[in-house]
Formats: structure tokens, sequence, C-alpha cells
């Protein structure tokens, strides 16, 4: 088999996150969003003695259980790999997936509770970063996703169905009013342009909008028109604030390097769980509000009994799980990286009269060291790289009799379930929830216990 060459696979299983993998002369080939069942024609794209990758050029046979979408960008915008996937087979295949990693690391005999579907299928984010940039060099502005397997090339997604309308609306004021002004998209490459992207935050539950614009700060513009325009804008919820950041930063992540309240105020209120909780435009918070309801309840039926103990928070963003499960709790320490969302999950604890709450701002691997008290349960919610090694020794330190860990990334969990296992505890239940439907993505949340 060789580099850039097309060859014909047939898709037998999938691996996370959502990899088709097939097996040319006994190896093993991994090929991006293919479905088992399928045939395809797939350009091998990287190869080497531990992995063979292949993109699909054409499916020559199909899975027949395929269904219609309503997304206009589907398939070309990278945001979604299967909307065409009925969702039972959606869940399926995620389950299968963190299954097998489990399986591959060797770490069973535990409770698999199965996958806990998304309360809604569809508009369920409350968040979405679209970019700023062109469908082809030199094209017209477009504003929304990266493309598929491409590194350049942002499609519209005025018709994105995991949004919702009020999303739609705002993507096409702003994207309107911008063609019309001819101000250029900041281009990665020579870090040159103006307009980088445009962040809608959405309270679900309280349905307040926060509008956040972000662009270099290369020209001197005046937002007076376009703020006219989008409170004009009619909408399901309701606009509470307008933000202009500036982002001078070499990277291609959403970061300020100053933010200017152009209308309201700079960040939202949402409610989870009948706590109310404070959202500033830097701070974490789980995209899919309805979701995080379902996934926080999982977190607290695993965590069963918090009557006078101390829970530890680790990666607590806004102070969410910590704060949900402190009314019965003796003591909730939270660490969280970005001070921000340290400030806002202050003041949401005493939004939610809770005074047994302490958060600390910090990397959990500089700061833990110097936690004083002992906890009883530690929950671990950590990105997707996982819980760092020094963190994780020194979270192994305290000899908690119960862990919780809720991980947005199988592949590292069960690297850091390793660690955990190889250190006197054991994996009790695990149970899947899927937060991000028609994305490759799935949370696991874990309950393990000291032996
Ligand atoms: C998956 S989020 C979980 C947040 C929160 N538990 C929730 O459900 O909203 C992970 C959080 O870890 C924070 N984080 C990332 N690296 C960190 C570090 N080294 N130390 C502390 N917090 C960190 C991020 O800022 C983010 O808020």
């Amino acid at each position: 088999m060789r580099k850039s060459k097309e060859y014909e696979f047939n898709i037998v299983e999938t691996e996370f996150p959502h990899q088709g993998i097939a097996y040319h002369e006994g190896r093993k080939v991994n090929i991006k969003h293919g479905l088992p069942g399928q045939k395809v024609l797939a350009r091998v794209s990287k190869k080497n003695s531990n992995k063979i990758e292949a993109k699909i050029t054409k499916i020559l046979e199909d899975v027949d259980y395929k269904i219609k979408t309503d997304c206009g960008a589907f398939g070309d915008c990278g945001g979604c790999s299967h909307q065409d996937v009925p969702y039972e087979k959606q869940l399926a295949l995620k389950e299968e997936q963190v299954l097998k990693l489990f399986k591959d690391a060797d770490i069973t005999e535990f409770d698999f509770l199965g996958i806990e579907s998304s309360p809604d299928l569809f508009n369920y984010r409350n968040k979405m970063e679209f970019t700023f940039g062109d469908l082809e060099k030199g094209g017209e502005l477009t504003l929304g996703m990266h493309m598929k397997g491409r590194s350049f090339g942002i499609v519209t997604v005025d018709d994105c169905r995991i949004v919702d309308e009020d999303f739609r609306a705002i993507l096409s004021t702003v994207l309107e009013y911008f063609r019309g002004k001819e101000l250029p998209y900041y281009r990665i490459m020579s870090h040159q342009g103006y307009l980088r992207n445009l962040v809608v935050r959405k309270g679900i539950n309280t349905g307040e909008i926060l509008i956040n614009i972000v662009t270099t700060s290369q020209i001197e513009f005046n937002y007076e028109e376009l703020v006219e325009l989008l409170k004009e804008t009619e909408y399901k919820g309701e606009l509470t604030g307008i933000i202009h950041t500036f982002n001078d930063s070499l990277s291609d992540v959403v970061q300020a390097d100053r933010i200017e309240v152009l209308y309201g105020r700079e960040f939202i209120y949402e409610k989870l769980l009948g706590m109310n909780f404070k959202i500033n435009p830097l701070s974490f918070f789980q995209t899919n509000t309805r979701g995080a309801e379902k996934l926080y309840s999982i977190v607290r039926d695993f965590i069963d009994e918090t009557e006078s103990k101390v829970v530890f928070d680790l990666y607590c963003g806004t102070g969410t799980i910590g704060q949900i499960v402190a009314p019965k709790a003796k003591k909730v320490v939270g660490i969280e990286l970005i001070e921000e969302a340290v400030k806002d999950a202050i003041e949401n604890a005493k939004l939610n009269g809770l005074d047994n709450c302490e958060f600390i701002a910090g990397d959990i691997a500089k700061v833990i060291y110097d936690v004083k008290d002992k906890p009883d349960i530690i929950i671990l919610d950590p990105p997707r790289p996982g819980v760092h090694p020094k963190a994780l020794d020194y979270v192994l330190k305290f000899n908690a009799p119960s862990i919780v860990y809720v991980s947005c990334n199988p592949k590292t969990l069960v690297e850091d379930l390793k660690a955990i296992t190889a250190n006197g505890y054991k994996v009790e239940k695990v149970k899947a929830m899927d937060m991000f439907p028609h994305t490759p993505h799935v949370e696991t949340v874990v309950r393990i216990e000291k032996k």
C-alpha cells in the first residue's frame, strides 16, 4: 500500500472519534467518517509503522440506513459528521466506540449503564463560534465553519440545525452587514486582516443572548450601525448584550486582549437544575444546556451520598457540578484555570445561596498541592487532553475513597484510568452521554472506588 494512492476498502467497524476501520493485507486502516458496511474508494493520507489513514474519495456501496438531512451545509461543513445517520444508530456507534476503548485498555468488570441520549437532537447548542473567511481564495466573505477535510475554506452555515433560529438570524445579519463593508477577514498564515469570529451565546433556559464580534486591532471601525441592526432583529430569546473582542493572537483560538461592551452587558445568565449561573464570555460552560442537566444528574447519581462530605470539583469552570452537589455536602472546593470563570463561580455560589463552596484560580498541577482539606469525593472534569500527569499524581496522593471522572474524550479517559487503577482504585460503573448529536463527540462518566 502506498501513500497518496487510492484503494478499495470494506469498512467493518468504527473507533472513536467516528473512524471507519478496514483491513488491507492484514493491516488496520483508519478511514475518517466511514461507516461499518460501506465499501469505499479512499486515498491513503498517512502511512507509517504505527498507523495507516485514508480519506474517502468515493462511496462505492453505501449503507441502507442513511436518512435525509435538512441542513444545506451538511457534507461541506466540518461541524457535523453524521446528520444522515438515524439517531439510534449514532448512539449505538458511540456506545460501541467507548466500550472498545475500555476493552483495549484492559479495563473490564465494571457495570456499564449504556448511553443516554441528548434531550434535544437539533437546536441544542447554547454557544457557537463562527469564523469569517471565504469558500474559495478571493471569493465573497463567508461566515461559518471550517470546511470538512480542508485546512482553509469557511462554509456559511446560516442554515445550521444544531443551533436555534436566533443564531441563524444573527449570523445572517452580521454576514450581510460586513459583506457591504468590504472589510478583510483575518488570514491565519499572513496574520493580516480584521474580521475573525462571531461568537453567539444563548441561555436556553433564560433566553438571554450575547453577541460577540471578534476582530484584530488592525482597523478602527464604528459599530453603531451594526448594533442598531442587531437590536432591531427579531429574536425568540432576548438580546442582553453585544460585545467587541480584540484578539491579536497568532493562534486560531478565540481569546481576548480587550473587550468593549457595545450594548447591554458582557455576560449571560443560564439556569441548570433550578440553579443560576452567570457566564462570562471567556468561561467554559457546557454547550448543550438540557444535555448538561442530564449529564450532571448522572454525576449526582454516581456520587450518591454527599451528606457531611468534602467534595473536590477539579476543572470546575463556573462551578456548576460543585454547586449542584453542594446543598448536601459539608464543603466543596473547586479549582479552575480561567480566573474569570472562578470569579463567576464565586458569584454563582452567592446567587444560589451556598456558603460552603471555595473556588481557587490556578493550574491544578500547581495549586492543588496547597489545598489543606481532605476530600471524601473527587470530581474530575478535565478538557480533552485529560488530567496532566503531575496533577494526577497529586490527586492520587489525596487517597480519596471515591473519584467521579467526567470526560469529553474517552481516549484520554482510559489512559488516565490505567494510571488511577494502577494506584489501588477500581472502576465501578460507567455511563456514556451524548451531548453532541450528529458529531463524533461523546461524554463518559465513570465512578471509581478505592479498593
Ligand atoms: C470540560 S471543562 C469542565 C468545566 C465544568 N466542570 C463544567 O462542567 O462546566 C474543563 C475546564 O478545565 C479548565 N482547565 C483546563 N486546564 C486546566 C488546568 N490545568 N487547571 C485547572 N483548570 C483547567 C478549563 O478552563 C475548563 O473550564
